[in-house]
């Protein structure tokens, strides 16, 4: 049997438990030097310190999935992020390369938010009432079942990073889009490119329902009633204790907060967005950041030369993020020199082909 047709998903074993971190590092970096280019580890940035350190690569979804895509060396790749980003470097990647999530609990609670059964319903809905006048778009946040929904039916992929030209895009397509899973990416993009929340409606999966007030010929875009359980934490009272204790400050966050945390800020971007805008700030200047605490964190300690504090400040990280954990990563990559892969990401070849579609739609206009 060939090293990597072993498909198992067993958890991690009580002796990496039990490692020092010098213990765990010393694998790391001697799997590392032992593999060279055969092994690839990308990191996205939410991820914790004690992984980030080890990844050849760091960025947010759109990076990573771009990375991805221009991969051609390495014949296995452990991701350092969530499911759905491993699952899109595996429908990006060749079939003779591999793609390992360290920890196979590391998922996404916006993704769980919609399967491709609800999907399906929603859409048979949708459809019956407004006809052919919608494109589907989806979030890269999302399961390979669903990307693959979207690019059978002419969509794409979306991250933070360039809603605002795939909705446009959308809109030289078809009348009205559908935007999955985040109603609050969606709403904010959308509503930045000029339409007016009440030509907004959402879908809520549970109830099978539309929600909108006034003419349903007005509706441009049909938003799916999912949200990252992270981003959500940042609220407008939030906004108003920053304001009054530190009139200075800047407020930058991230498009998944709600549109009422977004209007009340003064910048709103993807994790890069947001890293570049600190990054080029002049020494001195105040800000108060609205996405996850690693990442928050981790620009506090690079940049000492700015005041900065999470918006929220009882946030935490994003836990399934923090599920890779360098026990984990060691663990995998261990794995991997012993004939023993673990947590291989294979997402099946039908599915993969429209996914494909769906991320190649988005990587040509990225
Ligand atoms: P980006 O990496 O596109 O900023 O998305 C943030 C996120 O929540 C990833 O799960
Ligand atoms: Fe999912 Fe939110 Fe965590 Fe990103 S931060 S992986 S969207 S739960």
């Amino acid at each position: 049997m060939n090293l990597f047709e072993t498909i198992n998903q067993t958890t991690l074993p009580d002796s990496y438990k039990n490692m020092s971190i010098e213990q765990l590092e010393d694998i790391v970096r001697r799997v590392k030097a032992e593999m060279g280019n055969r092994l690839f580890i990308p990191g996205h940035h939410y991820q914790k310190d004690e992984v980030i350190q080890f990844a050849d690569a760091r960025g947010d979804s759109l990076k990573l999935a771009q990375m991805s895509a221009h991969q051609h060396e390495a014949e296995a790749i452990v991701f350092c992020g969530v499911h759905f980003m491993a699952e899109t470097a595996d429908i990006l990647t060749r079939e003779d390369q591999h793609v390992y999530l360290p920890d196979m609990r590391a998922g996404c609670s916006m993704a769980d938010m919609a399967n491709i059964q609800q999907t399906e319903k929603a859409w048979e809905k949708l459809i019956s009432r407004f006809d052919d006048t919608i494109l589907p778009l989806t979030y890269v946040n999302s399961t390979a079942a669903i990307k693959a929904f979207v690019g059978k039916h002419g969509g794409a992929t979306v991250t933070s990073s360039n809603a605002e030209a795939m909705i446009k895009w959308a809109f030289t397509q078809k009348q009205r889009i559908l935007f999955l899973p985040d109603q609050h990416l969606g709403r904010n993009t959308a509503y930045e490119l000029g339409i007016p929340l009440d030509q907004m409606a959402v879908w809520d999966p549970i109830v099978e329902e539309l929600i909108h007030e006034g003419p349903a010929e007005d509706i441009q875009v049909i938003l799916w009633k999912g949200h990252c359980s992270v981003h959500e934490n940042f609220t407008t009272a939030n906004v108003a204790q920053v304001r009054s204790e530190h009139p200075e400050m800047n407020i930058i966050v991230h498009p998944e907060c709600s549109r009422e945390v977004v209007e009340r800020s003064d910048y709103s971007g993807s994790t890069n967005y947001i890293i570049e805008k600190i990054e080029q700030a002049p020494p001195g200047s105040e800000w108060a950041i609205g996405t996850e605490m690693n990442l928050v964190n981790r620009i506090i300690q690079e940049h000492p030369e700015q005041t900065i504090l999470s918006l929220n400040p009882r946030m935490c990280p994003c836990l399934t993020m923090n599920r890779i954990d360098l026990p984990h990563l060691a663990w995998a990559l261990e794995s991997l020199t012993g004939g023993n892969p673990q947590n291989l990401i294979k997402v099946e070849d039908s599915t993969a082909h429209y996914a494909k579609q769906a991320l190649d739609r988005m990587l040509e206009r990225s």
